[in-house]
């Protein structure tokens, strides 16, 4: 068992102080961005021109979560502009394991994403080409959400197709994720925590990331 992941969501930041939020939680694992197209979900964030002013202005390796319909024609520019690791929506997705292969292709990790409606049964044997899972603990769109808990099996599904070796993934959760819903998630095997509201609503962003880390690690 290794250290739990944090991963700050840029959607509850001050957009235009990107650099400077983003300095705010230098220990963060990964830097989450919110990629919304007000098609497959009802808002609208910001896309690649702004994700490559990020990768220029930080070292923090950037989660991209794309909530956008078509990511097969979309999601490449974002792994080839450097993105660490491109999440795509399985409910969105014509050819997810294409999509995979071409985000490794092009140097990214590639991340399927389930809503919190969608089961990873039918997902399983393409999830064998991703490298991370995102469970939705709430329903895509928008930051400050209450938790879902019952997305918390689909988590359990998960860390067991990893620990039986069926699958090789960081499984990372996403929405309403704070003091009080973060143990809960780490006892269900999750890897990685998203935490937007938890993190950039604190008067010190920094001291979040380590206070969620440590009791994810309890
Ligand atoms: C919601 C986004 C989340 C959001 C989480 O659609 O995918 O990443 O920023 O925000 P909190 O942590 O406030 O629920
Ligand atoms: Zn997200």
């Amino acid at each position: 068992v290794h250290q739990p992941m944090i991963a700050p969501s840029i959607l509850s930041a001050d957009f235009a102080r990107l650099a400077e939020e983003a300095a705010a939680v230098s220990g963060a694992d990964w830097l989450h961005v919110d990629v919304m197209d007000a098609h497959f979900v009802p808002n609208l964030t910001i896309g690649l021109p702004v994700v490559k002013s990020l990768l220029r202005a930080t070292d923090i390796p950037l989660d991209c979560h794309l909530m956008i319909e078509d990511p097969d024609r979309w999601a490449i520019g974002y792994a080839e502009a450097g993105a660490y690791n491109v999440t795509v929506h399985a409910e969105a997705a014509a050819d997810p394991v294409q999509l995979a292969k071409n985000l490794r292709a092009a140097g990214a990790k590639a991340g399927l994403s389930l809503k919190p409606g969608t089961p990873i049964e039918p997902y399983v044997d393409v999830l064998k080409h991703y490298d991370t899972l995102l469970v939705m603990s709430v329903e895509p769109g928008f930051g400050g959400q209450k938790f879902m808990a019952d997305v918390l099996d689909k988590a359990r599904t998960a860390r067991r197709l990893v620990d039986t070796g069926h699958l090789r993934l960081v499984v990372e959760i996403d929405g309403g994720i704070n003091a009080d819903t973060i143990e809960q998630a780490a006892e269900a095997g999750v890897d990685c925590f998203v935490a937007g509201s938890a993190v950039y609503d604190a008067t010190d962003p920094g001291q979040a990331v380590a206070r969620l880390r440590a009791q994810a690690a309890q």
